[in-house]
């Protein structure tokens, strides 16, 4: 059996094809940049993009099951071309958010959701909450100068580890009884902005400061159209932080990983000790 990744250098990526080369999978690993995709030998790496469908024909042939990285322009296409080259099962790295969403919303989760359903193929979708690696955004920050500027320290979310999403998405890809399955991940604690920040501090063994911003500080501290930041993106993310500030979470906690795997999720602690190198 061959199992086609996408987005095979992604952060969930890279364990999908881990877990899958553990488990004595042939894999097959998409890159729009094989050159510099670093990944192990094991895997076959193929060349292709998601945003232009007519460039996974070649990685797409022989392949039986796929793990979908979401691009929700291009999945329509993407899940037929896959159904007409044999693929049976598809595995979707979505979003808690997807929730949230309405079934015929352009550019989110369920747009992916929703083509993949619709196929006809197996499905599961993993809806993984706020990944644990969003931190690594704030790398350069705890790095240089051990500190992390950021609205709504009281903000609560429950990190997820990268591992965590991988090693579900691995097992619904190779196991049985995984179709039709929503998957609702989250992290095994629910944490504030600020406890997060002080436990990354831990990992590392020095202090990181936590400068809680004003929204109007974020927005003139984030603007930077170049790189994509504009007011839109600015509304969203004050909107998406905002959201679970002084309450429980915008996510609930979710027993699905302890179902499957026997084990609590990853905790943050251990997610920052993965990471340490990352921040020091
Ligand atoms: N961040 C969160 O809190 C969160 C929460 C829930 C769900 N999610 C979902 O998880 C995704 C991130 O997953 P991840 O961390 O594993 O991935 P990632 O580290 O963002 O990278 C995914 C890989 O996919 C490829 N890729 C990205 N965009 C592409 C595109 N438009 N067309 C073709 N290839 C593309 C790139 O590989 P190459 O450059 O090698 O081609 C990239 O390395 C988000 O995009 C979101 O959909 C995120």
């Amino acid at each position: 059996m061959t199992v086609l990744v996408t987005g095979a250098t992604g952060r969930v990526g890279r364990g999908v094809v881990a877990e899958l080369l553990r488990a004595g999978v042939r894999v097959r690993a998409l890159t729009r940049r094989p050159e510099s995709a670093g990944l192990p030998e094991g895997a076959e790496v193929v060349r292709g993009d998601l945003e232009n469908p007519e460039s996974l024909a070649e990685a797409l042939k022989g392949v039986e099951r796929m793990y979908l990285f979401p691009v929700a322009e291009t999945a329509r296409e993407v899940v037929a071309m896959a159904r007409r080259a044999g693929v049976r099962r598809i595995v979707v790295l979505s979003g808690a958010l997807a929730e949230e969403e309405a079934d015929d919303e352009e550019g989110g989760y369920r747009a992916v959701e929703v083509a993949v359903q619709e196929s006809g193929l197996e499905w599961t979708l993993a809806r993984p909450s706020e990944f644990a690696a969003n931190w690594l955004d704030y790398a350069a920050d705890i790095r240089d100068k051990r500190e992390v500027r950021r609205p709504f320290g009281e903000a609560v979310t429950r990190p997820t580890h990268e591992a965590d999403i991988a090693l579900v998405a691995a097992r619904a890809l190779v196991e049985e009884g995984h179709a039709g399955q929503i998957y609702v991940l989250a992290g095994p604690e629910a944490l504030t902005v600020a406890e997060q920040v002080r436990l990354i501090g831990e990992a590392i063994g020095e202090e990181v400061r936590f400068v809680e911003l004003t929204p109007e500080q974020a927005r003139a501290e984030w603007y930077d159209p170049e790189q994509g930041v504009d007011h839109e993106v600015i509304d969203w993310l004050l909107d998406l932080y905002g959201t679970s500030a002084g309450g429980s979470g915008r996510v609930p906690g979710s027993d699905t990983f302890e179902r499957l795997t026997g084990r609590p999720p990853t905790s943050f602690a251990r997610w920052a000790a993965d990471h340490a190198h990352d921040f020091r």
